[in-house]
């Protein structure tokens, strides 16, 4: 038997050294034995669980975790936790991880927390303190942490994760036994006065790009954003900190990398920084204000009629980031039952310049695709329309959510419409038989035109149309959408038009001045021109222009082209192309002319893009779409 326990010992010593065997020559034997012999305290398990993992791997024995709180699931994005960790008290979640890792670790948990009684246990042979007490909950447990560290000398990490770059402030209480080196007193942590209890974190630290967030929560309250890489870089910087600690290193105190910024190029980097003057100034005079200013009455918040079902809530959500031709989202839902919603079109955001009597139709059948891309469900037309503007065209049933609805709402969101140059790689063949399925299945034809030659022939003919395109016309839809725009109603649903209709640069310039009545009639045509060339140009500068052909008579007809589309252009953006419809832009493309049953339904310029999309059109409220029928 006692050979049995003899045996056991060496095995974990064995075990012991060979799981940190790979950190040898990085850290030092000496380094790995003052690891060996640590104790560390972590006085909160959010952001500080983050540090445990590391640590232990690093071969650290011994821990003491502290924290009060449970574990839910708005906690997974960052912290060291699982679904199944979902409700359990952290520091007991994180000590089970630690003992996974290494089963001879001693951890020591606290799950009521730090409190002024057990403090001065859990310090009592701790080496280093990591402090991941949120200063909104605890701010004089926090203080009391660092005041009774700084009295026996033991070093405290204070991690802070501002956006995207963690931040760690080491006080090294050996050195200077000052709480927080004097930069917070301890009325401001008694009094619970965040802003001046988070004195000691500094203004330059913050970066360029979240002061703006923080400015806004010290004025407004709310949670503060934190993300997963932000909480992992704080990790990394803490574990190589606490190593130099241990060897009793000087180290600076603060202790930072910017991940946005080291990823940007770098005059995006220097604008980032640059931008620091300015945010700081704009940020401290919010705060500023937000001191001055009474405590606000409560806003009552609105009370929604009738909230919507939840499978439809999902289902209209996506409807609502469909594209539509000028953005006009010209849709209307009507909810039925729990189940079933009803689609119309809404003639008041259907520009009346557009000549095309059904117009709308495609837009509304973007949106049906949006739906049935979320849902399994039966779509019922309505039958024998022709256009009644204000009438239902249909109605969907919705069955259930598609198993993969998240990665689905994904695409949803990541669409987009990209306007600029794409480059020039085909489309995939995986991607271009799902596309041409997608349109057997609905007996439609699909023509690719790909490759320089083809290209540049369809941009000729497209010049040519272009040119014979009504500038009149042209002018009146721009009128109604600035109209639009100027409206409160409109603001919310279309952005800017020039999203729309007046494209950036040197295009967009030629585009409006076509348009203005400063533009002589004989100048219209050479600017014509030069504008319809710029446009045409970026049919040259893309992988594959897709033209989907079908029947184009009634209402039914273009509903399904719409759906169609939608479905392609969610099958392009789940495999990271890009795409840009061109009926709109470029009238009927001539080279493509029309054929009875084989008419043009839409065209879809396709290519990986180098480019973000410059602006994110803005979308209404699902609510000013949904009515409840009588
Ligand atoms: C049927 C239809 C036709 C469109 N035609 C054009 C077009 O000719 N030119 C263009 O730049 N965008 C066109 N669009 C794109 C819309 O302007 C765009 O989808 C809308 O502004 C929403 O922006 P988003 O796609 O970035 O979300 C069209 C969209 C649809 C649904």
């Amino acid at each position: 038997m006692d050979t049995d326990t003899h045996r056991a010992d060496i095995d974990t010593v064995a075990a012991g050294a060979e799981a940190v065997s790979r950190n040898a020559d990085i850290i030092s034997e000496r380094e790995q034995a003052a690891i060996r012999a640590a104790t560390v305290l972590i006085a909160g398990c959010g952001g500080g669980g983050g540090v445990v993992e590391p640590l232990t791997r690093l071969g650290v024995l011994r821990f003491r975790l502290a924290d009060p709180d449970r574990f839910d699931v708005s906690n997974l994005n960052r912290q060291a936790c699982v679904q199944a960790d979902v409700g359990r008290s952290k520091p007991e979640a994180i000590a089970d991880r630690v003992r996974a890792l290494n089963p001879s670790a001693d951890v020591t948990v606290y799950p009521q927390g730090l409190t002024l009684e057990n403090l001065d246990e859990a310090l009592d042979g701790a080496h280093v303190v990591f402090d991941g007490i949120d200063p909104t909950m605890s701010a004089w447990v926090k203080y009391q942490l660092h005041e009774r560290a700084a009295r026996r000398g033991i070093p405290v990490l204070a991690g802070m994760d501002f956006g995207g770059k963690p931040t760690l402030y080491v006080f090294d209480y050996r050195r200077n036994p000052v709480p927080f080196y004097g930069r917070a007193s301890a009325e401001a942590h008694r009094e619970n006065r965040l802003w001046e209890s988070m004195r000691w974190t500094g203004r330059t630290h913050v970066p360029s790009d979240f002061l703006p967030i923080q400015a806004d929560r010290f004025a407004n309250g709310g949670t503060w954003p934190q993300i997963g890489y932000c909480v992992l870089g704080l990790a990394t910087l803490a574990t190589r900190t606490v190593v130099d600690l241990l060897m009793n290193r000087r180290t600076r105190h603060v202790v930072t990398m910017d991940v946005h910024a080291a990823v940007m190029s770098r005059p995006a980097a220097l604008m980032h920084r640059a931008r620091m003057p300015v945010e700081l100034v704009r940020t401290r005079r919010a705060i500023r204000a937000a001191a001055r200013r009474p405590p606000r009455p409560e806003a009552a918040a609105p009370q929604p009629l009738r909230p919507l079902p939840e499978r439809l809530a999902t289902v209209l959500g996506g409807a609502r980031l469909a594209p539509s031709a000028y953005n006009a989202q010209p849709w209307r839902f009507e909810l039925l039952d729990e189940r079933t919603v009803r689609l119309a079109p809404d003639p008041e955001r259907w520009p009346a310049a557009d000549r095309d009597p059904l117009g709308w139709a495609e837009s509304l059948g973007c949106a049906l695709g949006s739906m049935t891309y979320l849902a399994h469900g039966e779509w019922e037309a309505r039958p024998a329309d022709q256009g009644e503007a204000h009438e239902s065209i249909g109605r969907f049933h919705c069955d259930r959510l598609r198993d993969d609805v998240l990665p689905r709402q994904g695409a949803l969101g990541l669409r987009a419409t990209h306007r600029e140059d794409l480059l020039r790689t085909p489309v995939d063949q995986a991607t271009a038989k799902r596309i041409e399925l997608l349109c057997a299945q609905r007996n439609l034809t699909l023509d690719t035109v790909s490759g320089p030659t083809a290209l540049a022939r369809l941009a000729r003919t497209e010049l040519d149309s272009a040119m014979a395109a009504d500038p009149a016309r042209d002018a009146e839809l721009r009128a109604w959408l600035r109209e639009r725009a100027r409206s409160e109603k409109g603001r919310r649903s279309f952005g800017d038009p020039s999203d729309l209709l007046d494209r950036s640069g040197a295009t967009g310039a030629l585009a409006r001045a076509l348009t203005s009545e400063a533009v002589p009639r004989a100048l219209a045509r050479p600017l014509g021109s030069a504008a319809a060339s710029g446009r045409a140009r970026r049919l040259r500068n893309c992988g594959a222009v897709l033209v989907l052909r079908g029947p184009r008579r009634t209402v039914a007809d273009r509903v399904e082209a719409g759906a169609t589309l939608m479905h392609i252009w969610l099958t392009l953006t789940e495999a990271g192309y890009a795409a840009h419809p061109l009926r709109g832009e470029f009238g009927r493309p001539a080279g493509l002319g029309p054929d009875g049953d084989n008419e043009i339904l839409a065209v879809l310029r396709t290519g990986r893009a180098t480019t973000t999309p410059l602006h994110r059109v803005t979308r209404c409220p699902v609510e000013a779409s949904v009515r409840w029928a009588e």
